[in-house]
């Protein structure tokens, strides 16, 4: 790993004070070392040390949670309690920031870390990340929702503005049950959809995001994962 994401993460600063830090210090030891070049690359058994103190480098906390209802996805309690209440330990929950957002009468799968490059990658409309919603509406599913869909729909965005949705599945379960695939995240995109083809959302439910799925996670759990060494990786050259 490069010096200054080293430096950046164990001393919880930006990575551009990083590389400042080391080029101007003098404070930074490799090895007995003193080093300058922020790119210098640390091995894993390397001992990186700054004003004398031996730094760790504290890896990135990656939490999977099935949100139940009445829970927001804010940090902070406002009208109902953020879902940072259901996090156990005190030291995760102040570390942890939100990836996205779920309605409060929303179900279902919502990631929290502290890496910042991660939520980007999950969260840029660019990147096209899939999400899976279980859906239950108050008038039967015809065929042409799922060309509707696929064609994409016309909603009201946040700003106010049509916009036409991207190309979703829809997968018809039962009569009034369904899957919804889609890859973008507007503020209740799936509810709007689903106005948008006339038809009320009564139950939505987040089965998965990208690789992440809530498996056999029960509504209030979560689990810290192992996140994908290969992506972290990228972002990290
Ligand atoms: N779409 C919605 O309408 N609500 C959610 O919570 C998530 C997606």
């Amino acid at each position: 790993m490069r010096l200054y994401l080293y430096i950046s993460k164990s001393l919880g600063i930006s990575r551009r004070e990083a590389k400042i830090l080391i080029k101007e210090s003098n404070d930074v030891f490799v090895n007995k070392e003193v080093i300058k070049n922020p790119n210098f690359d640390v091995a894993k058994n390397d001992k990186v040390i700054y004003k004398q103190k031996d730094l760790q480098y504290i890896e990135n906390v990656y939490i999977l949670l099935n949100k139940p209802k009445g829970y927001i996805c804010s940090i902070k309690d406002e009208l109902y309690p953020s879902i940072l209440n259901l996090i156990s330990e005190d030291e995760l929950r102040n570390r942890l920031k939100i990836v996205g957002r779920l309605d409060v009468d929303t179900e279902g799968l919502i990631l929290l870390t502290d890496d910042g490059d991660f939520i980007h990658k999950m969260t840029s409309p660019k990147k096209d990340v899939e999400k899976k919603y279980y859906v239950e509406v108050d008038t039967a599913y015809l065929k042409e929702d799922i060309i509707s869909f696929f064609n994409g729909v016309f909603i009201i965005d946040e700003n106010k503005q049509q916009y036409k949705t991207k190309k979703a599945l829809l997968e018809i379960i039962e009569a009034n049950k369904a899957y919804l695939t889609i890859t973008e995240g507007k503020f209740h995109q799936v509810k709007k959809m689903h106005k948008a083809i006339g038809k009320e959302v009564l139950f939505l439910k987040r089965e998965s995001v990208g690789e992440f799925n809530l498996g056999n996670l029960k509504t209030g759990q979560y689990k810290i994962i192992d996140c994908c060494q290969k992506n972290r990786r990228n972002y990290e050259i």
